[in-house]
């Protein structure tokens, strides 16, 4: 019986190890998770295709698009290249005016165009923002 109780004391720590351990990783996966839907939910890429036509629009919606495919490899959720993020509306409308000077004033961004961003996407942007940069 006496040397039962110390066993019984090292069993009962490595559950409670055990259970602190899952329950770390369950709160990390919950924020993960709801940090992730929280952005899906209010700011998923519209589920219809790439605007085929950019010409007259200036919606966000479109606007969505053309970040996904010029912005977000760099300023994503994952990759936030000098600190800037442009995957949600709060974040957009922040850095509207940034979003403007570098992509039509200097033509900077994309980073050496290396998505390809053309003109026509670059008018897109100015008459997105000179609409007063809608995020919704
Ligand atoms: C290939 C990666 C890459 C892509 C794609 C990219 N960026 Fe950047 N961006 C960077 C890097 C790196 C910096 C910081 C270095 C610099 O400013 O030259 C930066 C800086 C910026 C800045 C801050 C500029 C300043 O100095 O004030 C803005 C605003 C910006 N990007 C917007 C955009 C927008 C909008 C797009 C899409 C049209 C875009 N970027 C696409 C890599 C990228």
């Amino acid at each position: 019986m006496e040397t039962r109780r110390p066993k019984r004391a090292r069993q009962v720590t490595y559950v409670l190890l055990c259970a602190a351990a899952l329950a770390a990783s369950v709160a990390w996966i919950a924020s993960e998770w709801l940090d992730v839907s929280a952005d899906r939910a209010t700011d998923s890429i519209a589920a219809d295709a790439y605007p085929a036509d950019l010409s007259d629009r200036f919606d966000y919606s479109s606007m969505q698009h053309v970040l996904a495919r010029h912005c977000l490899p760099c300023h994503g959720r994952k990759m936030q290249m000098k600190n800037i993020r442009l995957d949600a509306a709060r974040y957009v409308k922040a850095y509207a005016p940034y979003i403007y000077q570098q992509v039509v004033t200097t033509g900077r961004m994309p980073l050496g165009n290396s998505t390809g961003m053309t003109d026509a996407e670059r008018q897109f942007v100015a008459r997105w923002f000179n609409a007063g940069a809608p995020t919704d």
